[in-house]
């Protein structure tokens, strides 16, 4: 059996009174494209932010690649091959689009000598030009190369999405954490995003955790759907059976299907 690339096990997390998750165990398998939903404050955000080591779990364990991650720095997690994108699009502020992906691979460079580094020594240097090949390669795949030297602030709000996306994939995550792509896009810029999130996984190897308020995105795209409501795991299966399951149409429209109905 091999490790899970993500794996909840029993995480629970309170903020004073409030159970933010509650005995929460779902999984991400190698190359699974994986949608975490529920409504408003069921805690897709904190079960994001225990991965990134923002918050930690009071109880539980979260495993990535079998490793324990509370035992990580938060500044490890790129090195275990995690990587997320953020909503709020502020890393960008005065890079343009090569320095943003070029940031990206920084986690690839831990092995190379602050010494070496300074000094430009002729290994560093064929290293950089290596990089920015594998950048622009990537930058490429999503279509932004023509951009390469723009202030990645300036360019249409899509592409800046676009970006971010690319940015966390230049250092080959093993696993991308999508925390809500799609907010703010419109119907056109819906559609691309799918087809990109479609393809990352094709090429680039990657499993991805979707956190999504279109539901109809994630039940078109995810292998897998884990239904989050009040901090606990209502439903984990696909997407077809998901979409069924009393449970998850009660939690989204907060009234009891019978049997009859
Ligand atoms: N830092 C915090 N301090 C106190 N309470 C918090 C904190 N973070 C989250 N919560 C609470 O924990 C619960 C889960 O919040 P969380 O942000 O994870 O939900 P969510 O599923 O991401 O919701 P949304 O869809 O609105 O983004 C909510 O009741 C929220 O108010
Ligand atoms: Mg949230």
């Amino acid at each position: 059996m091999t490790a899970s690339t993500l794996e909840f096990d029993g995480v629970s997390v309170a903020f004073g009174g409030v159970r933010a998750l509650d005995d929460v165990s779902f999984s991400v398998g190698e190359r699974e494209i994986v949608g975490l939903i529920g409504p408003n404050g069921a805690g897709k955000t904190t079960a994001f932010n225990c991965v990134s080591r923002f918050v930690r779990p009071q109880r539980g364990r979260l495993l990535a690649g079998g490793v324990d991650l509370t035992s990580v720095a938060p500044h490890e997690i790129a090195a275990l091959g995690i990587a997320r994108t953020f909503q709020g699009l502020e890393l960008f502020k005065s890079m343009t689009v090569a320095e943003t992906l070029l940031a990206g691979q920084h986690s690839r460079r831990r092995t190379m000598g602050a010494l070496s580094s300074a000094l430009r020594l002729p290994s560093v240097r064929r290293a950089e030009a290596v990089e920015i090949a594998h950048a622009r390669e990537v930058a490429d795949f999503f279509s932004i190369e023509q951009y390469w030297d723009r202030m990645a602030t300036e360019l249409p709000y899509g592409v800046q999405k676009r970006v971010d996306i690319a940015r966390a994939l230049v250092s080959a995550p093993r696993l991308l954490l999508l925390d809500e792509p799609a907010a703010g896009l419109n119907v056109e810029a819906l559609a691309e995003l799918a087809t990109v999130i479609r393809t990352i996984r094709a090429e680039f190897n990657t499993a991805v955790l979707l956190v999504e308020h279109h539901v109809a995105m994630v039940m078109e795209l995810c292998d897998r759907v884990c239904v989050l409501n009040f901090g606990r795991v209502i439903a984990d299966g696909r997407p077809e059976e998901v979409q069924r399951d009393p449970a998850v149409i009660e939690a989204y429209l907060g009234t009891k299907v019978t049997d009859d109905a």
